[in-house]
């Protein structure tokens, strides 16, 4: 197989983005090249201000762009000169026709496939990045191989692990790299390939090959996992709540058993990104397809009890509020699915603020690096809505003050200026549980966490 000089990634995303400034970081003799059918993304891929932000990710575009990581939009060009092909293309939900609601829309997958059969001169190595359904990558095969120019494609999956808001440091200290290939020569040539360049930085144990198959859904299980451990515990909160237990201390006590863990159990007002709902669904589609309608509605409550849960938070708003929010002012700290990102694919937040409006509450709301998604996400929205960046702006006036991102930045406020600013009684309602509960009891709010008692001073 020749030498892997130059190689592609088609789609600057939140995945594409970051995967190729690091492998470009750490192997400075391949030329990487990131193309992008929107010209706007990758303009500002090429700018200072990059399209997404991710702690770590300016500095390492810094010292690799114009070094040997490219931007670009002239696609054919990128197929041609590459050697191997990463596919980092959007994979949403799909909202029509068959399986809409549920299966992926490959439809940008096939285009991209089509593309690279169009241009391609010679055989390429092409990788998936995007979580796909499994047995995508036969789909691809088969696009692929079915071109009249004779050329050979050899399909790898390497799906990827990070996490938004940690991206880089998961790019750069992975707790494991996933290479799955087919079981022929040439297959696992291609996969011989892809491991080599994490060799340069990750340690050969880390990197695991698999069949094709088993990498595929290895990535959707994985995801699959973390989101029931999120619904579990929150599942526990309403009954925590109920019964006057603490979530925190059942989850403290419960994540000391190494069996389970102490991560990924904290509770709050649901799950959000682009992966979790999106990849469970597809499981539960799988499911189906494959005729395991019991393990595919396993895994559908696991989605049922997030969509519970952002509920279940805005009825006891309400019932605290004395059943009403009709135009009383709400502040909203937090718009972000998670902190340390602006992305608000699939955010909690959104739910409970479209309940919110339509309980007709104005609402004013207020994060570090979200409220540009916000504004696009409830564009629609009928209602009185306000955005700012600045918190204490955001609560003036407000009857209830509702955290709904675990920002740090809403941890550090002056409560008591808050406070005095607020209509009163003051509701204050912890989405995340990260704010100190008593403490805001005893300056004068009333607080409401998630999956404890509230701290009132009502009689
Ligand atoms: C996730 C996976 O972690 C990552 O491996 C995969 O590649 C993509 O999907 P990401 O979507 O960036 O990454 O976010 P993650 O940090 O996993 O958080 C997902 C959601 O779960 C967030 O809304 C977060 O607030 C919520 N969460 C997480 C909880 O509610 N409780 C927890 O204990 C942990
Ligand atoms: P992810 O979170 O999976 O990275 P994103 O939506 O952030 O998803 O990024 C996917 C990118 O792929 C988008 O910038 C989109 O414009 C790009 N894209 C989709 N289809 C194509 C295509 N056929 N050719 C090139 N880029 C594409």
């Amino acid at each position: 197989m020749k030498e892997i000089r130059n190689i592609l990634c088609i789609g600057a995303g939140y995945v594409g983005g970051p995967t190729m400034a690091v492998i470009a970081d750490h192997c400075p003799e391949y030329r990487i090249t990131v193309v992008d059918i929107d010209a706007r993304r990758i303009d500002a891929w090429n700018s200072p201000r990059l399209p997404i932000y991710e702690p770590g990710l300016d500095q390492v575009v810094a010292r690799c762009r114009g070094r040997n990581l490219f931007y670009s939009t002239d696609i054919p060009k990128g197929v041609r000169e590459a050697d191997i092909i990463f596919v980092s293309v959007n994979t949403p939900t799909k909202t029509f026709g068959s399986g809409a609601g549920r299966a992926s829309d490959l439809q940008f997958v096939e285009r991209t496939a089509r593309q690279i059969v169009e241009y391609a001169q010679d055989g390429k190595i092409v990788v998936e990045k995007s979580t796909l359904p499994v047995r995508t990558a036969q789909a691809l095969s088969r696009v692929l191989q079915a071109n009249a120019k004779g050329l050979r494609f050899q399909i790898v999956s390497n799906p990827e692990f990070l996490a938004e808001g940690t991206a880089i440091q998961d790019l750069d200290d992975p707790e494991r790299v996933l290479i799955g290939g087919t079981d022929d020569p040439e297959g696992q040539e291609a996969v011989e390939a892809v491991a080599r360049i994490y060799t340069h930085w990750v340690p050969r144990e880390k990197i695991i090959t698999t069949s094709l198959w088993s990498s595929e859904l290895t990535k959707l299980v994985a995801n699959a996992f973390l989101a029931q451990r999120i619904s579990s515990i929150n599942s526990i909160s309403a009954l925590c709540e109920r019964t006057g237990a603490d979530v925190d201390q059942v989850s403290q006590a419960i994540g000391m058993d190494s069996r389970i863990g102490p991560k990924f159990l904290r509770a709050g007002i649901g799950f959000g990104g682009s992966c979790f709902r999106k990849d469970i669904l597809n499981l539960v589609y799988l499911c189906e397809h494959y005729g395991l309608p019991e393990v595919a509605r396993y895994w559908e409550s696991v989605v049922d009890i997030n969509d519970y849960q952002a509920r279940r938070f805005v009825e006891k708003m309400l019932e605290a509020m004395f059943n009403t929010v009709t135009e009383k002012k709400v502040a909203i700290l937090g718009f972000a699915f998670k902190a340390n990102t602006g992305d608000t694919r699939d955010t909690p937040a959104l739910a409970v603020c479209r309940q919110l409006l339509a309980e007709r509450a104005s609402l004013a709301i207020c994060d570090p690096r979200a409220l540009d998604n916000a504004r696009q996400e409830l564009g629609d929205a009928d209602g009185n809505v306000s955005y700012t960046p600045d918190p204490y702006l955001a609560c003036q006036d407000a009857h209830a003050v509702v955290l709904l991102t675990d920002w740090p930045d809403f941890q550090r406020l002056d409560y008591r200026r808050i406070l005095d600013s607020l209509q009163k009684p003051a509701f204050l309602f912890d989405g995340r549980n990260c704010l100190p509960h008593q403490a805001l009891f005893n300056l004068g709010y009333n607080v409401y966490p998630t999956g404890k008692p509230p701290w009132t001073h009502f009689p």
